[in-house]
């Protein structure tokens, strides 16, 4: 038996990375996954793998910051598996810049994708919840959420707010039945850490010295994050809301 066998499930961002590592997982443990992302043919990829191996997915394009789109992949999700169960708000942009460079576009992009999109999603989401008298959110924030790093300045802003809006659902909706827990992620080894990279010179360097920074002494995987992410989202975690649990190799330790 699976850990969410039957559990109707929507990840953001699912076409890479963290999230696409979260819907496999959620998969092999017997969840029906709509895998979101602005990326069509990364998403396809990853509803392919899922099938493959013999799990339920289907693949939407959407951009997470349009609430028309967000609503509409919510719905879609409820259209296809009948529930809404498990609601992982993974999706986001890193955009890195020396703070008093950056672009009215770049903060707008970042808040627009990073925060907005996990509210316009878990807005959509809680009514069919409350319907189904509860249903289990997880966001995927970052160790940026608690600590500042070079150049990161509007990326942690924004997930810091990610931390507080796990923390407020969780407060508004724990006699409900819906749960909201965050996860965040140390330095995992995906592509939205690049631009961040070159601007601390090269992944090469960085991984290099990676124990300065993160003690267990290399990158995370994926599929790492996912195991905590499907724990999260499952009933093992029925007294865990509001939690804001740190993924880090140690990193936010020293
Ligand atoms: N990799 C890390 O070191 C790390 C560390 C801390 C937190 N995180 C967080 O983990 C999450 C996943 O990131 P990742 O590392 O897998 O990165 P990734 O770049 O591999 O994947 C991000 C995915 O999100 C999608 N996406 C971006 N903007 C979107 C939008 N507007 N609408 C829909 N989809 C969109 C991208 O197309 C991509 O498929 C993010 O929230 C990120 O902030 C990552």
């Amino acid at each position: 038996m699976g850990r969410v066998v039957g559990k109707a499930c929507v990840v953001t961002g699912a076409g890479s990375g963290i999230g696409r590592a979260i819907a496999e997982r959620l998969a092999e443990e017997g969840g029906k996954v709509l895998c979101v992302d602005i990326q069509i043919e990364s998403v396809t990829k990853t509803v392919a793998g899922i099938i493959a191996a013999g799990g339920v997915a289907e693949a939407v394009e959407a951009d997470v910051s349009d609430p028309v789109k967000s609503a509409a992949f919510i719905n879609r999700c409820v259209e296809l598996y009948g529930s809404i169960d498990i609601l992982i708000n993974n999706a986001a942009v890193n955009l890195p810049g020396i703070f008093h460079e950056v672009t009215n576009e770049v903060i707008d992009r970042t808040f627009d994708v990073n925060i907005k999109g996990p509210m316009y999603s878990t807005r959509a989401a809680i009514p069919h919840m409350l319907r189904q008298s509860g249903g289990s959110i997880v966001n995927i924030a970052s160790v940026n959420a608690l600590i500042a790093e070079q150049f990161l300045t509007v990326y942690a802003a924004s997930k810091g707010a990610v931390a507080m809006l796990t923390k407020g659902i969780a407060v508004d909706y724990a006699k409900q039945g819906i749960r909201c827990n965050c996860i965040c992620p140390g330095w995992v080894d995906t592509p939205i850490n690049y631009a961040h990279a070159e601007m601390l010179g090269g992944l090469a360097k960085i991984y290099a010295s990676i124990d300065d920074f993160q003690p267990i002494g290399r990158p995370g995987e994926p599929r790492e994050i996912a195991h905590l992410a499907l724990f999260l989202a499952s009933d093992e975690a029925s007294f865990l809301t509001g939690s804001i649990i740190t993924a880090d190799g140690g990193m936010t330790a020293k």
